[in-house]
C-alpha cells in the first residue's frame, strides 16, 4: 500500500524537476548555417545556461574562471569553451568545438598550461543550478541556481590535474548596464554581436589541485567567472578590449572597455561594496592605460602598458602600477582609506 502510494508522487516530482532543467547536448562538430544567440536576458530561462541555439563555424559560447590569491602572487584561470577554434584568432582549429584550458601561474614564474580536447558537452541548467561536463577531458564544472556557489572537479590524468576550485559569492551577478534582477528582461549586449553574463563578479575562492611534475597548487584568494558568447569572429567583432577585476578591501570591480573597429568605445563598469552593488553601468567608467605603451588608442606596435587607470564614478577609483595577468591594486575613494588588494587584467586587440 504504502510503496504502490509513494511512487507516483516520486515520478511527479521527476516530472515537476524536469519541467524546470533544460539539459543540452553540444556536439564537436559545428552545425550548419544561421544560428540564433540571446541577447535579452528574458528570453534566456537561466542566467548561466548556453546562450547560442547551436554552435556554428563562426559562433562562440564560453564560461571563464580564474581565481587570484591574495597577495597577486598565484593564479589560475580555467575556461570552457563550444568554439571552432578559429573563431577565436586561433591559426587552426582542434577538431572539436569543445574544449577546456588551464593555466596556473606559482609565485616563483613557473607555468603550467593544458589544453583539453572534449567530445560531447552536456549541460544541464535549471531550478537546481547548472552542471556543465566537457565529456573526456574529466572537467566539471556547477553552480547553484541563486549563484551564490560554483565550483570546479577536474579529474584528468591525461592532463596531470586533480583537484577542485570553490567559489563563495561576495558580490551579486549582474549583466553589462544593469543588475541581475530574476524576471527582468535587460540587455546582455557587450556590443551588437557580444553578449556577457557575470554570475561571479568576485567571491572567495579555495583552490586545492595536484599538478603532475610541479606539485600541489593550493592557495585562497579572490574568484571570478562569467561568461562571453557571440554570432562573429572575436577579431572580426572587436577591435580591442581591455577587461579585469579586482577586489580590495570591501570592494569588488569589473571592468570592460572594448573597441570597435569604427572607432566607438563603449565601456561598462560594475562596483560593489560589502556585497552590495554601488553601481553598475555602460558609462561612467574608462580604462585607459598608463606609464609606457600608454598609447591609446593602441596600435599594432604598442606594447604592454605600464599599467592601468581605472576612473569609476565620481570620485575617482585609480588603480595601476602592475604589468603582468595578475597582481596587486591599491584604491579607494578619494580622501577615503586606500586598500590594497588583488587583481587581473587582460588587454586582446585585433589591431591591423
Ligand atoms: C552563424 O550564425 C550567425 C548568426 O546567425 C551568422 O551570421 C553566420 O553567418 C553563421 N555562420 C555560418 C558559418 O554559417
Ligand atoms: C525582451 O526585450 C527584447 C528587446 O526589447 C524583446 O525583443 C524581447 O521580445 C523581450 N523578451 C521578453 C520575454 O519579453
Ligand atoms: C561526465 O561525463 C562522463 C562521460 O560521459 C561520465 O563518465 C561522468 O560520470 C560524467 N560526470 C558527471 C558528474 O556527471
Ligand atoms: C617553482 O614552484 C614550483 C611549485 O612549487 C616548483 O615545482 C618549481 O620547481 C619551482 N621552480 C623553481 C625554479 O624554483
Ligand atoms: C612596452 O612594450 C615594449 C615592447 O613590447 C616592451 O618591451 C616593454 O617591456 C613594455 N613596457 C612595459 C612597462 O611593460
Amino acid at each position: 500500500m504504502k510503496s504502490f502510494f509513494y511512487f507516483p508522487l516520486i515520478l511527479q516530482l521527476l516530472l515537476f524537476v524536469g519541467a524546470f532543467a533544460v539539459t543540452k547536448i553540444i556536439p564537436t562538430d559545428p552545425g550548419i548555417g544561421a544560428t540564433t544567440a540571446q541577447f535579452y536576458s528574458g528570453d534566456s530561462p537561466f542566467f548561466d545556461g548556453p546562450k547560442l541555439d547551436f554552435v556554428n563555424g563562426t559562433s562562440f559560447d564560453w564560461w571563464y574562471f580564474d581565481a587570484v590569491s591574495s597577495d597577486g602572487s598565484y593564479q589560475l584561470t580555467i575556461t570552457f569553451y563550444t568554439t571552432v577554434a578559429t573563431t577565436l584568432g586561433f591559426a587552426t582549429g582542434f577538431g572539436t568545438t569543445n574544449f577546456v584550458t588551464f593555466t596556473a601561474m606559482y609565485p616563483n614564474g613557473t607555468e603550467y598550461q593544458q589544453f583539453g580536447f572534449a567530445g560531447p558537452v552536456v549541460i544541464s541548467d535549471g531550478l537546481f543550478g547548472i552542471e556543465g561536463n566537457w565529456t573526456g577531458t574529466g572537467f566539471i564544472f556547477s553552480g547553484t541556481a541563486d549563484l551564490s556557489y560554483y565550483r570546479i572537479d577536474i579529474d584528468s590524468p591525461a592532463l596531470g590535474i586533480e583537484g577542485c576550485m570553490e567559489f563563495n559569492s561576495v558580490a551579486p551577478a549582474h549583466y553589462p548596464a544593469n543588475p541581475y534582477i530574476p524576471g527582468e528582461n535587460v540587455s546582455m549586449h557587450l556590443s551588437p554581436v557580444i553578449g556577457w553574463a557575470n554570475a561571479i563578479p568576485d567571491s572567495i575562492a579555495t583552490i586545492d589541485f595536484k599538478l603532475s611534475g610541479v606539485g600541489v597548487l593550493q592557495f585562497t584568494g579572490s574568484g571570478y567567472h562569467d561568461k562571453n558568447w557571440g554570432i562573429e569572429p572575436l577579431p572580426q567583432a572587436v577591435k580591442s578590449w581591455y577587461w579585469g577585476h579586482g577586489h580590495l578591501g570591501p570592494y569588488s570591480i569589473v571592468w570592460f572597455d572594448t573597441l570597435n573597429y569604427d572607432g566607438t568605445e563603449k565601456v561598462n563598469g560594475y562596483l560593489a561594496c560589502d556585497g552590495k552593488i554601488i553601481g553598475v553601468s555602460a558609462s561612467g567608467l574608462t580604462a585607459r592605460p598608463t606609464g609606457a605603451n600608454s598609447t591609446y588608442p593602441p596600435t599594432s606596435t604598442t606594447g604592454n602598458p605600464g599599467g592601468f587607470h581605472i576612473v569609476a564614478w565620481e570620485p575617482a577609483l585609480p588603480v595601476g602600477g602592475y604589468t603582468r595577468w595578475v597582481g596587486q591594486i591599491t584604491g579607494g575613494f578619494v580622501g577615503q582609506k586606500k586598500y590594497k588588494g588583488s587583481s587581473v587584467w587582460e588587454w586582446i586587440r585585433f589591431v591591423l
